[in-house]
């Protein structure tokens, strides 16, 4: 079948609308998952301890985001211990959030849902291929600290 030069220029103009306008909505779609993941506070990296918060602020919001350095880092209590984790995810590099933390004890990526073990930080669900990194934490003063590794 042969189309005339008309028909494939319309052919070709609804295409190229087609997918810019889905192109359009991926990337509105993205950058609302992105923010879902944003940090509360950004810090320098530094090679030493970096403040989180005190032990009483993090228990009573249960769970601190933030970014050291670029790195977006999530600290939150678990029992009656401490965990900080890079939150950056393993699939994509999305920021993993804490918002379904609360209320259904998992830490989630906004971007294609893998889902994670707050405990441990392995892998439960989704397309990323491994865990979190734990990183280490400190508590001096009642204040909190992570090291960013
Ligand atoms: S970037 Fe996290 S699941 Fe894809």
């Amino acid at each position: 079948m042969m189309w005339s030069s008309e028909r494939r220029r319309t052919f070709i103009s609804r295409l190229a609308k087609l997918l810019f306008g889905a192109f359009f909505a991926m990337s509105i779609v993205s950058a609302f998952k992105l923010k879902q993941g944003a940090p509360e506070r950004v810090v320098p990296l530094e090679l030493r301890p970096v403040k989180v918060a005190s032990l009483a602020e993090i228990k009573q919001r249960g769970y601190v985001a933030l970014s050291v350095g670029g790195t977006p880092v999530l600290v939150f209590p678990v029992g009656e211990e401490l965990r900080a984790y890079d939150a950056t995810c393993p699939h994509m590099g999305c920021p993993v959030s804490g918002r379904r933390l609360l209320e259904e004890g998992v830490l989630e990526c906004p971007c294609h849902a893998s889902t994670f073990d707050p405990a441990t930080g392995a892998r439960l669900s989704g397309p990323a291929p491994r865990g979190l990194r734990q990183l280490p934490l400190e508590v001096r003063n009642g204040q909190v600290y992570v090291l960013p590794a």
